[in-house]
């Protein structure tokens, strides 16, 4: 994101499990900071120094250890590149649980170190389900060897759940045991526009009812989000004639056993929609081959990427009530409309996109640059607006440096407390990730 900055002179780039305990044990003894770093895709800068610490990279820790075809049981080097596990799965008919924009350079570490939310999270559930066993090197050099490969595991307390979603400041993983389902016959998409926002709510309740077991993702991009994918040369443009009058749209997409039978739902689904007395989509592009396929689910994984093109931005990853998501952005730029912050010299958008079927929005401000004006007008703000409907300040992208002031507004004061009790027990001379997630 390039708003952190740290003045570490040391990046370490161990090859084995042992090199890290090794490395552990002698940071921990001189009380020198560490910093994990997996393919440094995360979003809330908690894999960036913020003062000297020692940069340690998975990189190099990156083999398969082992592939169970029958139960798709996969144990793998936390430094593995996420596509290239997809990739080592595939002739096997399996693919990973997890699927997100950055696949071709996060690590699974560091996926299962910010719990991940991404694409596939409505069909496949959380990391907290698919993660089976962790191999994790702690503070003081000692290996928790869970890397178990057991289905059920009812043996007191599950530890390796304290590491899904710690940012690296318990330990460090090493080596990952995850569940890879079978790998769908035939996935289809279609991207709908829809004239207003309010009709996301009926055509999602209307898309699960009438695809069922097949429906895998329900995504969603306002028209700015899809104007700037289109402008950055994210995917291919729908027609001017696909796009007029349109607020927004909602990709769906299908994963099922069988391709006839799955094209035909959805074909039903578009037909109906279309042909309904009071239309909840203008119209709807059904991908006709593997590119087109790729090319639809480009408008929306390449926001990120428009985003961060063509500016720098603020951004707000909340669980919220589906029913708020575009008031909450409306709001938004209403509210630096009035603080005078809406112009060519400091906000140029205010966008809205995410994972309806999850209940994430992502909200977007996008700036010429970071301005202590913008970002007081927007913060407490956001927050306030997030904690006064008992959402979440970070749905999927986790604290990291960027959000420890604000995590009061999502965790009480007990759970706050809980957390520095668990964080001294691990690392009681706080070498792991300073300045992350806790304040
Ligand atoms: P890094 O960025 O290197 O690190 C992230 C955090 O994990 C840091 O705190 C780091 O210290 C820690 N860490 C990394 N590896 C380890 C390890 N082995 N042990 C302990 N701690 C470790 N996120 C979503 O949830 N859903 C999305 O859909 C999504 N899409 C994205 C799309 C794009 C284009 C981009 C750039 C990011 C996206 N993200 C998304 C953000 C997401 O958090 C990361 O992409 C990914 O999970 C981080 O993996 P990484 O290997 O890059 O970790
Ligand atoms: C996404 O859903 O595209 C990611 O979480 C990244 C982002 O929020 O930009
Ligand atoms: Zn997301």
């Amino acid at each position: 994101m390039g708003r952190f900055r740290g003045r570490s002179s040391t990046v370490l780039k161990p090859k084995t499990t042992q090199e890290v305990s090794e490395i552990l044990k002698w940071c921990n003894e001189r009380r020198i900071g560490v910093v994990p770093q997996g393919g440094n895709t995360g979003l809330v800068g908690g894999s960036v120094p913020v003062n000297d610490e020692v940069v340690l990279s998975l990189s190099n820790l990156n083999k398969v250890r082992s592939f169970d075809p029958v139960s798709g049981i996969l144990v793998a080097d936390a430094g593995c590149i996420l596509q290239s596990l997809t990739d080592y799965v595939a002739p096997h008919n399996h693919i990973m649980p997890i699927d997100l924009g950055a696949k071709g350079s996060c690590h699974i570490g560091g996926n299962v170190a910010t719990n991940a939310g991404g694409l596939r999270l409505l069909r496949y559930g959380s990391l907290h389900g698919s993660v089976l066993g962790l191999e994790v090197v702690l503070a003081d050099g000692r290996i928790l060897d869970q890397l178990t490969t057991l289905r059920k595991d009812n043996t007191g307390y599950d530890l390796k759940q304290l590491f899904i979603g710690a940012e690296g400041t318990l330990g460090v993983i090493t080596a990952v045991s995850i569940l890879t389902p079978p790998a769908p016959q035939a996935s289809s998409n279609v991207i709908l526009a829809l004239p207003s926002f309010d009709n996301v709510l009926p055509l999602y309740q209307t898309v699960k009812r009438q695809l069922s077991e097949i429906l895998s993702a329900f995504e969603f991009i306002d028209r700015t989000a899809y104007n700037l994918a289109v402008n950055h040369g994210q995917g291919r443009a729908l027609s001017d004639e696909d796009v007029e009058g349109a607020e927004c749209f909602v990709l769906v997409e299908t994963s099922g056993g069988r391709r006839e039978h799955d094209e035909e739902k959805l074909a039903d689904l578009l037909e109906s929609l279309l042909s309904a007395d009071k239309p909840l989509v203008n119209t709807g592009v059904l991908s006709q081959s593997p590119s087109q396929f790729s090319s639809i689910w480009a408008l929306r994984e390449g926001v990120t990427e428009a985003v961060s093109k063509e500016g720098k931005a603020y951004k707000y990853d909340i669980s919220i009530p589906l029913s708020s998501f575009k008031r909450v952005v409306d709001d938004t730029r209403e509210h630096l409309r009035s603080k005078g912050l809406l112009h060519d010299k400091a906000v140029k958008y205010v966008l809205g996109y995410g994972h309806v079927g999850d209940g994430n929005l992502h909200l977007n401000i996008v700036a010429d640059a970071y301005l202590p004006e913008i970002e007081s007008a927007l913060e407490p703000y956001v927050y306030e607006v997030v904690a006064a409907q008992r959402g979440s300040i970070s749905a999927e992208h986790g604290i990291g440096a960027m959000k420890t002031h604000a995590l009061p507004y999502s965790k009480s004061a007990v759970s706050i407390d809980l957390m520095k009790k668990i964080k001294n027990t691990f690392d009681p001379n706080g070498i792991m990730n300073p300045g992350k997630v806790l304040e």
